[in-house]
């Protein structure tokens, strides 16, 4: 398990230059009461949320291997996560879409701070990445003129999965964003005991399953748990019923999964 090969620092710079661009057959396509059917050989990785001192930083803990197009699980009771085995069938799962389809920007609210500014459009999954030793981000904001502070949120906005935070610097009134190459990351989340959502990176399309295309973003995280009330999209709910993907025991059920009493292992990556 290797650490986030990168700092803050270099994953800036590296910003600089050009991301590598989406593979033009690149897409999530959500099936109606299925999984997601990724196409376009898009990068898959597993990634932990790690606390450190008060704040948190992700860990890489391996790429998982799949085909050209693969098809990961929506509805939360897969044996096979991060992949789709049909359980959905058997578990009657809906997924009904019902988060609002409008754009970021006309969702968002902006919080003026004196070094930096920034646009929250309420889309949390909890991950966290907003809480440091310095505050929370909107703390942060009103102390922007402090440039270690200003650097900080811009950090936390850029760490955040959902993609609910964006931080606008203030003379060009451009976003500031991490370039991300296109990938998908499950991520979990061992201080909550619990697995988080997809997040998605580098502005892969996703489509309804109606064929409505979202609004391409850079970061989004889409539920895996099958429990959120914002679908397709993550609304910390896989924290409420402890969905904990790849440790079951015979009694679970069929609606939910249990809290894994071991540590957890996580998926088969072979
Ligand atoms: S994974 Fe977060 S609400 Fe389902």
């Amino acid at each position: 398990m290797g650490l986030f090969s990168n700092s803050f620092d270099d994953r800036r710079k590296k910003a600089k230059r050009k991301p590598e661009p989406v593979p033009a057959d690149a897409e999530i396509r959500i099936m109606d009461a299925g999984p997601y059917v990724v196409r376009g050989n898009v990068k898959l990785t597993k990634q932990v949320i790690v606390p450190e001192g008060q704040h948190y930083r992700y860990e890489t803990a391996g790429e998982i291997e799949h085909g050209e197009t693969f098809t990961l699980c929506r509805c939360g009771k897969s044996k096979n996560p991060p992949f789709c085995d049909g359980a959905h069938v058997a578990a009657g799962f809906k997924g009904e879409e019902i988060a609002s389809r409008s754009p970021f920007m006309t969702r968002a609210r902006r919080q003026v701070g004196p070094g930096i500014d920034l646009l929250d459009d309420d889309r949390c999954a909890f991950a966290r990445f907003c809480h440091t030793e310095d505050g929370n981000i909107w703390e942060m904001v009103r102390k922007s003129d402090d440039p270690r502070i200003r650097e900080r949120v811009i950090r936390a906005a850029c760490d955040c999965p959902t993609g609910r935070l964006v931080a606008v610097d203030k003379e060009t009134g451009e976003p500031i964003d991490e370039v991300y190459e296109p990938e998908i990351a499950v991520l979990d989340d061992p201080q909550q005991e619990a697995g988080g959502p997809l997040f998605v990176k580098g502005n892969i399309p996703l489509y309804a399953a109606d064929g409505e295309r979202y609004e391409i973003r850079n970061r989004m995280a889409l539920c895996r748990c099958g429990r959120s009330d914002e679908m397709p999209f993550c609304d910390a709910a896989h924290l409420t019923f402890e969905f904990w993907p790849g440790v079951y025991t015979e009694d679970s059920g069929a609606d939910r999964t249990v809290l894994a009493e071991k540590p957890h292992e996580g998926p088969d990556l072979a």
